[in-house]
């Protein structure tokens, strides 16, 4: 690779964003990475380094690193085998989606496509809306202080469970919770140390994780063995895979499967957990917004139960601005990782093969350049007039280019749903008004697990009606 080096043109070194003293970065950036990478790039520009957690890191950042995931020349340019690969040897699996690159991905997120998006929940749509609204009716009770997060987790796991599966495992939710927070914080994001991969805490509930991957295989072999043929419409991505190992089997090989089955889990917990404990936050702390939805939702659910996920999309534009705008503001993947799969240049700067690097997605968010009075919460941006996130490169909070989340459209309909069934059922207060939300890092960015909102009361008794025929 160096031998194609004098065809570069002119190049100087990134600059290194100045730290403490042997601590480097670490601090700032454990604070709040979106806004740390955002201030680096104001100060330094597209490329700079980073010393965090005894490690120096490349950053490359901005709406132009947003838009070069997408070209041929960054599709090229990075790969994202090493970012994941831990992952991947932890569960004894071959590979997996986010850890590969070129026409083998292409091939996976094919056979996948469908189980993740929001076609999996035809049909199954209002036994998702029952269970998202039994668990809140359960786990929010009138005068309890509500833990926002893990009321969110175990929200998630059942609402997955349903969409993948049919059926909701929460038996084996504080299992999945444990695994996830593990395996996020040691083998993908690397901010804890190794050692705790042996803690007999995480071996316990990652054997419990593959008793419920290997339990949803049994099913389907069992119900295909019964000769329960599924319609079409009605196929999980348990089907779609179970499908393609049989069709494929070098594709998607015995040894993958259960990875496969628990894998949603991991991409779905603590995305959706944490975006709508955000979006929790932000709405109460801004009692303009909260009127509006509450109107909103209030007439939409006044002509009885929502029947479809069109009425959450486009029936309650103030609910869904303020989701995007939370996204924006609190966005969970405020970088992706890549290595460098070859010599480029970027910014005027050399990123070398093999140099893991950070792309810093989210950094627009936080730009002037691109959002008026980028620090103010305001839910209006994104209607047709303003419409500022479709600037280039502005706005990308599900990640950019071939590894774009898979899940997207089951993503938006299921914060859309579970955000309408809170506003429309709870009176809910936060610990003060001038309360500010306390954020963490670790193992994604979002509120804190300490994060909790008092359930003053219910809004409507019972549920609303079925729809009138
Ligand atoms: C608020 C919710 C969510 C956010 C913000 C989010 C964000 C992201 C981001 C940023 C990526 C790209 C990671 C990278 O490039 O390294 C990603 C990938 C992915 N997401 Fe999501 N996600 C969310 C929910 C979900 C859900 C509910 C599912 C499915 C159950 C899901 C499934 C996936 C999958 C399968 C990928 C990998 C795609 C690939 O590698 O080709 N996500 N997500």
């Amino acid at each position: 690779m160096g031998s194609a080096e004098p065809t570069l043109p002119r190049h100087t070194p990134p600059p290194v964003v100045r730290g403490l003293p042997l601590l480097g970065s670490t601090l700032e950036m454990a604070a709040d990475p979106a806004r740390f990478f955002a201030r680096c790039y104001r100060e330094y520009g597209q490329v700079f380094k980073v010393r965090v957690f005894g490690n120096e890191l490349t950053v490359i950042a901005g709406a132009e690193a947003a838009n070069f995931m997408g070209t041929r020349e960054g599709k090229e340019s990075l790969r994202s085998k090493e970012a994941w690969e831990p992952l991947v040897q932890e569960f004894g699996a071959s590979k997996m989606l986010t850890a590969v690159d070129g026409e083998l991905h292409k091939q996976l997120r094919a056979v996948m496509k469908r189980g993740f998006s929001k076609e999996s929940i035809k049909g199954r749509y209002q036994e998702v809306l029952d269970i998202t609204r039994t668990a809140l009716l359960r786990d929010w009770k009138v005068g309890s202080k509500v833990p926002v997060v893990q009321a969110m987790q175990y929200l998630v796991v059942e609402q997955l469970g349903m969409v993948l599966t049919g059926q909701t495992p929460r038996e084996y939710v504080q299992d999945i919770r444990t695994t996830i927070l593990y395996i996020l914080n040691v083998l993908v994001t690397r901010q804890r140390p190794k050692f705790l991969m042996k803690m007999p805490k995480y071996k316990r509930a990652k054997a419990r994780m593959f008793e419920l991957g290997r339990k949803m295989i049994q099913q389907y072999q069992d119900r295909v063995a019964r000769g329960g043929a599924v319609a079409e419409e009605f196929k999980t991505l348990i089907d779609d895979v179970m499908e393609a190992h049989q069709r494929d089997p070098e594709l998607i090989p015995a040894g993958d499967l259960v990875m496969l089955m628990t894998g949603p889990y991991v991409a779905g917990l603590d995305t959706v957990a944490n975006t709508t404990s955000a979006i929790v936050y932000t709405v109460l702390k801004h009692p303009e917004v909260l009127a509006r939805i509450h109107a909103e939702v209030d007439a939409l659910y006044a002509k009885g139960r929502p029947v479809n996920e069109d009425e959450f999309m486009k029936e309650l534009p103030a609910l869904n601005g303020a989701i995007m705008e939370t996204m924006r503001l609190y966005p969970i993947a405020v970088a992706q990782i890549r290595t460098a799969n070859k010599d480029f240049m970027f910014g005027g700067h050399l990123i070398r093969e093999g140099e893991m690097i950070y792309l810093g997605t989210a950094v627009p968010h936080f730009q002037s350049e691109f959002y008026a009075d980028a620090d103010k919460f305001d839910i209006d941006r994104y209607g047709k007039a303003r419409a500022e996130h479709m600037q280039v490169g502005a706005y990308s909070p599900y990640g950019r280019g071939p590894h774009t989340c898979l899940g997207k459209s089951l993503a938006e309909v299921l914060l859309a749903m579970t955000m309408a069934e809170v506003f429309y059922n709870f009176d809910l207060e936060l610990p003060s008004p001038d309360y500010v939300l306390k954020t963490k890092t670790a193992p994604t960015p979002g509120p804190s697990m300490s994060f909790k909102v008092r359930v003053k009361g219910r809004r409507v008794p019972g549920v609303a009606p079925p729809r009138a025929a």
